[in-house]
């Protein structure tokens, strides 16, 4: 019988067979290297498309509320919407890391909420991380949930969550609020931090001072990586925010190709 060399741990896959993810130690080590982009996704088509472009970290978002379920915000999106898109998104790549949010409601009762809707996303959705909006009001769940054996991204700046509740969609420049926020995230354990609508300089400041990746969202060219919505990239979501550079207009070319299908139809020349 062959036998294994003796360094080799007992449960590690064949070489060749195991088609393995980007972990989230790969991408924290990207801090201070090149840009890296980020996209989200929210069922296996485009999700397949995004990492066939090279895009190898793609966020589920809970703007899956907005883009494709129809709610205006992001608030009423489930755990079960975010599992369900989660597992399409996997099914649909191999080697990217898929980071997915932890939509509201399933983490703000308890830091024991917070790692169960956590260990959800993992076990049936696939997450290789989660994401979790808030500072330094979101640190000890940041804290349990990395506790737990699962990498967590941070989320300040605007939080879409709560926006609809007071705090608005408007740019953030409360440079020390913004500031302790950051750091209270890299603190409590998380490896990356998205800056939602912060305004650039203190994006910049915020990337200078932290050990770990920004990921920017309206908040400037200075950080170390850049996320948008996928359909406000492919110019599919009428309401993109201003702040959005829109790579194509998918939405058009929709429009026109499924007119041209009604009047086929209609005219009797579909099909032939
Ligand atoms: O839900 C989402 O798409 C996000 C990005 C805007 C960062 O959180």
């Amino acid at each position: 019988m062959e036998t294994k060399p003796r360094d080799e741990r007992p449960y590690a896959p064949e070489k060749g067979t195991a088609v393995r993810r980007i972990t989230a130690s790969a991408i924290a080590r990207r801090k201070n290297r090149s840009t890296f982009p980020v996209v989200t996704a929210y069922d296996a088509t485009f999700a397949e498309i995004a990492e066939r472009a090279g895009i190898d970290v793609i966020l589920v978002g809970d703007s899956v509320g907005n883009v494709v379920l129809g709610h205006d915000e992001t608030t009423p999106v489930t755990l079960d919407d975010m599992v369900h898109h989660a597992a399409a998104v996997c099914r649909g790549t191999q080697r990217a890391h898929i980071m997915v949010d932890l939509p509201f409601g399933s983490y703000q009762v308890s830091d024991e909420d917070a790692v169960r809707s956590s260990i959800r996303l993992v076990k049936e959705g696939g997450a290789c991380s989660v994401k979790i909006e808030g500072g330094e009001r979101a640190a000890d769940r940041i804290h349990a949930i990395v506790g737990a054996g699962i990498p967590v991204v941070g989320h300040i700046g605007v939080t879409p969550q709560t926006a609809g509740l007071g705090p608005g969609y408007k740019l953030r420049t409360n440079r020390d609020r913004l500031l302790a926020d950051a750091k209270a995230v890299e603190a409590a354990g998380a490896y990356a931090v998205v800056l939602e609508v912060v305004e650039r300089e203190i994006a910049r400041e915020i990337t200078e001072q932290i050990s770990i990746p920004t990921i920017g969202i309206g908040a400037g060219p200075h950080c170390d990586s850049q996320v948008l919505v996928l359909y406000d990239v492919l110019g599919v979501y009428p309401n993109a925010p201003s702040f959005v550079k829109r790579y194509a207009d998918i939405g058009s070319i929709a429009t026109d190709a499924l007119r041209s299908f009604g009047d086929d139809v209609r005219e009797k020349r579909f099909p032939e």
